[in-house]
């Protein structure tokens, strides 16, 4: 036996973890273990499923047991928002923190690495341009705030925010303070034009339902993207591709992308994510 793995039980690996509920289903601990793997960082990573009303105490246990930091996901990101010493400007724009570091001077900082993860999946994964683009955004819940702010860094030509309840969709683009490209509606209003990119960050997928948006929407030159990812494609994914858009994917580049941003956040490394979503398609 090499001396290194005699003493492998001494040392303590930074431990990492994912709290939400449910998290079982979770690919977080799959995704951040094959980081550690491809760049050589000794770590472990758990998916830790938290009860309602439990999530401080949660985290004050995980740290309290020397972690050094953790993934929020469903329904916890608005509690670890408030939870942390100190936010990056892209956590206070999102109003949602999706990851924890816990620094060695004693502080608990909060970050949101979703819309970034979005944005690179787009731009990096995929190749779609979106300055001067035309999006469509549909829904105006945590995960359309989440991405609104990165998405507006790239200088679209407009995204319109449509969502069921118009009110959210008029009160989130008002919120951005950005009137000379954002707009809110409801899905009636709409209108009649193109549009370069439409994204679904609706749950409508998750209740098998589409949302109602006008076919005259997708040209052959349209982008239509999921936030949701499954086994099989989402209910919007099949209406997209039955309109003919040009690309139609799914938000599995998004979550792994998030999850480098997070891995880098810690460690100060970045990770291949192109190796790890192929890995995960293949499952
Ligand atoms: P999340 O944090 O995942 O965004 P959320 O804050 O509960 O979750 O928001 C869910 C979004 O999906 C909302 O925009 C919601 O529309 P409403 O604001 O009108 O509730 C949208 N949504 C959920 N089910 C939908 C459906 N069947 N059709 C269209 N939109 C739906």
């Amino acid at each position: 036996m090499a001396l290194s793995s005699l003493f492998d039980f001494d040392v303590n690996p930074n431990s990492y973890a994912v709290m939400g509920n449910p998290i079982s289903h979770s690919k977080s601990p799959l995704i951040h273990t094959a980081f550690a793997k491809q760049t050589n960082q000794r770590l472990s990573y758990s998916a830790i499923q938290v009860d309602a009303g439990g999530f401080v105490q949660a985290v004050g246990n995980f740290r309290a047991s020397g972690g050094k930091g953790i993934n929020i996901t469903v329904p916890f990101k608005q509690e670890a928002w408030a939870l942390v010493d100190e936010r990056s400007e892209r956590a206070t724009q999102a109003g949602a923190v999706n990851t924890i570091s816990f620094t060695d001077d004693g502080r608990c900082s909060g970050d949101n690495t979703d819309g970034i993860g979005l944005v690179r999946d787009l731009m990096e994964n995929h190749s779609i341009q979106l300055s001067d683009a035309r999006i469509l955004l549909l829904g105006a819940g945590g995960a359309v705030r989440g991405v609104l702010g990165p998405l507006l860094e790239q200088r679209p030509t407009e995204i319109v925010i449509a969502n069921r309840t118009e009110e959210k969709a008029v009160a989130l683009a008002a919120e951005f303070n950005r009137r000379d490209l954002l707009r809110g509606c409801g899905f009636q209003s709409i209108g009649d034009g193109k549009f370069d990119l439409i994204i679904n960050g609706t749950a409508a997928s998750l209740q098998g339902e589409l949302p109602p948006i006008p076919v005259s929407a997708v040209s052959d030159k349209t982008c239509c993207y999921d936030m949701m990812y499954g086994k099989k494609p989402t209910i919007f994914m099949r209406w997209a591709c039955e309109q003919g858009a040009a690309k139609v994917i799914d938000g599995l580049g998004m979550l792994v992308e998030q999850a480098a941003e997070s891995f880098y956040i810690w460690r100060k490394v970045r990770p291949n994510t192109t190796v790890v979503i192929t890995h995960l398609q293949r499952l």
